[in-house]
């Protein structure tokens, strides 16, 4: 079970010594959020960041919130990302993307936003090795976690158990805190996105340590 950090908020001055915490803390997963300013009203630094931070050993879990996520993927796969996740409202050809994704021999996944019924997924969860639910409108950090998501984890969830075709992970995105994530956990979720509540804590080794303790 995988806690993976979101470093949206963090400045570039101090991205480094914040990287280089979370290695020592024992994080495996960093979350990178990439955004255009069409798909969502927010921009973030692309490529050019990734570039910079793959240096440091991480799964780079990459959440592409941008239109058109097919011209973005080889340049993502170049640059080191291992899982490329797009959002499902921002394509036409769901699969075309997912096999682009996949003939790069990485991980591929989509994401929903909270307003997105997880059935349009059913067609395409045999190839998914992970499924992002969001559970804010993506854009910003720090939002409020919204709790439609908790049922759509859970029939994700059961999906999963009743049918051996499916390997997703359930990831799980927006306003998730120690208050919140043991529900989440409950629910089915394999990977928590935590921005603001780790980030922005004094004391993130404390912060890991009790969504740890949730998995075991
Ligand atoms: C929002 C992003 C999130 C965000 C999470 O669009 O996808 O990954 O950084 O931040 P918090 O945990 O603060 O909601
Ligand atoms: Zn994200």
């Amino acid at each position: 079970m995988i806690l993976a950090p979101s470093i949206l908020t963090v400045k570039e001055e101090e991205r480094n010594s914040v990287l280089e915490e979370l290695i020592g803390l024992g994080i495996i997963y960093l979350h990178l959020d990439i955004m255009d300013g069409k798909f969502v009203p927010n921009t973030t630094p692309g490529v050019s960041m990734l570039k910079k931070i793959n240096k440091f050993d991480f799964v780079f879990d990459t959440h592409l919130m941008v239109e058109d996520p097919i011209n973005y993927i080889d340049k993502f796969y170049k640059a080191g990302s291992d899982i490329i996740t797009f959002h499902y409202e921002a394509v036409d050809n769901v699969q075309q993307v997912i096999n682009k994704i996949l003939s790069l021999n990485i991980k591929c996944g989509i994401s929903i936003k909270p307003n997105t019924d997880p059935k349009v997924l059913l067609p395409y969860l045999k190839d998914l090795d992970q499924v992002l639910i969001m559970s804010v409108e993506p854009g910003f950090g720090g939002q409020k976690f919204m709790d439609n998501a908790l049922d759509k984890i859970k029939y994700l969830d059961n999906l999963r158990n009743n049918n051996d075709e499916y390997h997703y992970l359930i990831e799980v995105d927006g306003g998730v805190n120690l208050s919140n994530v043991s529900k989440i956990r409950e629910a089915g979720a394999n990977v928590v996105v935590m921005g603001t509540a780790l980030i922005n804590s004094s004391d993130k080794a404390s912060v890991i340590k009790e969504v740890d303790n949730l998995w075991e």
